[in-house]
């Protein structure tokens, strides 16, 4: 437990595990929701059921608004943003069937992948990126075969922040009829998406990073033009709806959501997504403001802290990985921590996308800057990384 006076020094560059500190409202909306609203969403006849399902709807179609999605209905309430690519990996890819993905991702994508390969259910080939960490929408397209059906692509590497041209990858994926997944955990609330004019079938993103809502909060959003049905639903059980049969609902999101939802995650949520669309700019803007603090802080480290290392040639959103030569990512973690300043460091559960960037095993620190973060902390952070050194 940090006392209050450890909290008041604090500077969180965590941003990418789960954003924090949240918007007030995210957490008034929460509090009200445990106190007043209660009910189970989308269960019983009461007051307080409908004020739940008002609650979890007002959610569903503020992420289908920031996405260009019309049906509200299409954005499906998960866990985390693991939860969502697992539904769609394991829901679509079926004996035989092949599927592309790159070397820039994240577990959440690689497992559950490489485990339906090693049970000998599908292939998968691996789009390597280029020292740049970008993957050519070419390199993907030479790797589709008839039997691909789904091609997954992280957007925004947890790691080094690059940004992956998913629009493109999308107008690869349309040509060849696969479905196409992006893993938008990093870039959702950071970067203006679209899935009609960027080509994507499925989104999965977090609710508790760049949407600002609580841990507990994901959803996979289904485009307008996607066949739900190809995907089977991995989670069977009560609804709320056709309470009379044991056969599970074939319409969305019912189809997707058994059991009961966070609704008070929901309900921070939904505050966090209100947070955005009244942000100057929105989601763009956020994510240009955090780029900004993320390239004056390699800039400012470049100069003043001797043996200062980054991987990518341009700062491209507001996570940076970097090393300070003669010292483990985990000591100088260790060190910031100790000075109040929150980093990670190690793997960041990416083997993958470091091995692809040439730091695997070693590892690095990451930056991961939110919306809240100032100028004055990218200073003391420089100052105290100098003092390491
Ligand atoms: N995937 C999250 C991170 O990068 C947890 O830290």
């Amino acid at each position: 437990m940090l006392l209050s006076s450890q909290r008041n020094r604090m500077i969180y560059f965590d941003n990418a595990a789960t954003s924090f500190p949240k918007p007030p409202a995210v957490i008034s909306a929460m509090c009200d929701y445990m106190t007043k609203t209660g009910g189970n969403p989308g269960r019983s006849a009461h007051m307080l059921s409908f004020a739940a399902g008002e609650t979890v709807f007002a959610a569903r179609q503020l992420l289908a608004e920031l996405f260009g999605v019309s049906d509200p209905m299409r954005a499906v309430m998960l866990f985390n943003a693991t939860d969502a690519l697992n539904l769609a990996i394991q829901g679509i890819l079926r004996p035989g069937d092949h599927a592309v993905t790159t070397s820039m991702e994240h577990n959440s994508t690689a497992r559950p992948l490489f485990e339906l390969q090693k049970a000998g259910r599908i292939e998968v080939s691996v789009a390597s990126a280029g020292p740049d960490g970008k993957t050519a929408p070419e390199q993907i397209e030479r790797l589709i075969t008839d039997k691909t059906k789904l091609v997954v692509v992280n957007h925004v590497s947890n790691v080094f922040g690059t940004v992956q041209p998913i629009e493109r990858i999308g107008r690869v994926c349309r040509k060849s009829g696969a479905a196409f997944l992006v893993d938008a955990a990093q870039s959702a609330g950071c970067i203006n998406i679209n899935l009609e004019r960027d080509n994507i079938d499925l989104l999965a993103c977090a609710g508790h990073k760049g949407l600002l809502g609580p841990t507990g909060t994901g959803a996979l959003v289904i485009s307008d033009s996607f066949d739900y049905t190809k995907i089977r639903p991995l989670r069977f059980g009560g609804t709320g709806s056709l309470s009379d049969r044991v056969e599970q609902p074939d319409f969305l999101p019912d189809i997707f959501e058994s059991g009961t939802l966070n609704a008070a995650g929901l309900a921070g949520l939904a505050e966090g997504l209100k947070f955005i669309a009244a942000y100057p700019g929105g989601a763009q803007a956020i994510g240009r403001r955090e780029r900004e603090l993320a390239a004056g802080f390699v800039e400012s480290a470049a100069e003043a802290v001797r043996g200062f290392r980054t991987y990518t040639g341009s700062v491209e959103t507001g996570t940076v990985a970097f090393n300070i030569d003669g010292i483990s990512s985990a000591q100088l973690a260790g060190r910031l921590s100790e000075q109040g300043i929150m980093s990670r460091a190690g793997l960041h559960c990416a083997p993958l996308a470091h091995q692809t960037m040439n730091t695997f095993p070693a590892g690095n620190v990451r930056f991961s800057l939110g919306c809240f973060n100032t100028e004055e902390e990218i200073a003391i952070a420089v100052k105290a990384l100098a003092a390491v050194v």
